[in-house]
């Protein structure tokens, strides 16, 4: 395989790519981070824009891509898409133009096009990942997912990286990630978990969903998971035992995330909701007792200090893995970029 191959690709989910696609990224990434902290200057984007666009917040996705594309030698337009001519509705109403218009027109100019769109900015389940996707038939450049409300690769691809380093590089077959539901008034949405778990499995590890009953994830995305941990040897489980689930983990990954009736009811009645499951945090006191002061902690952050896990955990370097988690989305990205938008170099 040589990156002819995935040049021009999207990267909607993972789930689209083959193992040696994912891999590929891997050994790129892997050599792409020697090269930055070696001072090795490689520029295979020189003259090439990337178009960001943001309908919602971000810290990492944002500033890694940008610092990234910088450092690959080219240049990352930041947008904000209220400030475009675009209209994402159905039928765009006077004051927009349609994604296909829009997906045709940037791609005359820019060279690859990511896109943040999650379940606050859509009114009905999947629609979000859908909108993604219509851009991407549009336009003759990658689209890259930057996180919809149903899968976000660059992070899942960056957590298995994260994880494969902190292996030394050994496999990851049957190490256990333990991903549960915690409590946080925040209303997170359910890509990060699903696409992470789903790479997590395919991946060999032993993938444990810990989840109070009401909060089940995407059947799509639970059923990937199964699929891709009977192909790779790895197990997906998925369990209301949280503390039977944390025995003899690896890796915890304490995530809250909305329940599956979110567009019938919305955000306030979510925050309701989780008020019920208020004892689902990954406390010092679990990570002793039930993991044996064993586990990593691991997160997409921004993590919710005291409610998703406890303050303790967060600032111990000896547990938390946070920090090369979000290093690692730069240089995963980078790989991501380079294979996608230059091909060669
Ligand atoms: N994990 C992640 O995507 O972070 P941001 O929302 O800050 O981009």
């Amino acid at each position: 395989m040589s990156l002819y191959d995935l040049k021009g690709k999207d990267l909607i989910t993972t789930c689209d790519w083959t193992d040696e696609e994912i891999e590929y990224i891997f050994k790129l990434a892997e050599q792409i981070k020697e090269k930055h902290y070696s001072g090795e200057s490689f520029k295979p984007l020189l003259d090439k824009s990337y178009a960001m666009m943001f309908f919602n917040n971000s810290t990492r996705t944002r500033h890694s891509f940008e610092t990234g594309v910088t450092q690959l030698g080219g240049h990352a337009q930041f947008v904000r898409p209220d400030t475009m001519r675009l209209s994402i509705d159905p039928v765009p109403t006077g004051k927009g133009e349609s994604i296909k218009d829009t997906a045709n027109v940037l791609s005359r100019f820019v060279d690859g096009l990511g896109i943040r769109l999650i379940a606050e900015s859509v009114s009905e389940f999947g629609m979000a990942n859908k909108i993604i996707k219509e851009f991407a038939e549009h336009a003759d450049i990658p689209v890259i997912n930057m996180m919809s409300e149903l899968w976000h690769p660059c992070q899942a691809l960056t957590d298995i990286f994260t994880l494969r380093e902190k292996e030394a590089n050994e496999s990851l077959k049957k190490k256990k990630m333990v991903i549960h539901w915690a409590y946080s008034p925040h209303a997170r949405d359910w890509a990060s978990v699903q696409e992470t778990a789903a790479l997590g499995a395919r991946n060999g590890m032993d993938v444990v969903v810990a989840q109070p009953d009401i909060y089940d994830l995407v059947p799509e995305a639970v059923e990937a998971g199964k699929k891709y941990a009977e192909m790779s040897g790895g197990s997906y489980e998925v369990t209301n035992d949280l503390d039977g689930a944390l025995e003899g983990a690896d890796y915890v990954y304490p995530r809250n995330w909305i329940t599956l009736d979110y567009f019938e009811h919305g955000k306030e009645k979510e925050k309701e909701i989780a008020k019920d499951y208020k004892d689902w945090r990954f406390t010092k006191e679990r990570w002793e007792k039930n993991t044996g002061g064993k586990a990593k902690l691991m997160h997409c952050m921004p993590i919710d200090p005291n409610n998703e896990a406890d303050v303790e955990l967060i600032d111990d370097p000896e547990i938390s893995i946070l920090y090369d988690e979000a290093e690692n989305r730069l240089h995963v990205q980078k790989a991501i970029l380079t294979a996608l938008m230059a091909g060669k170099f």
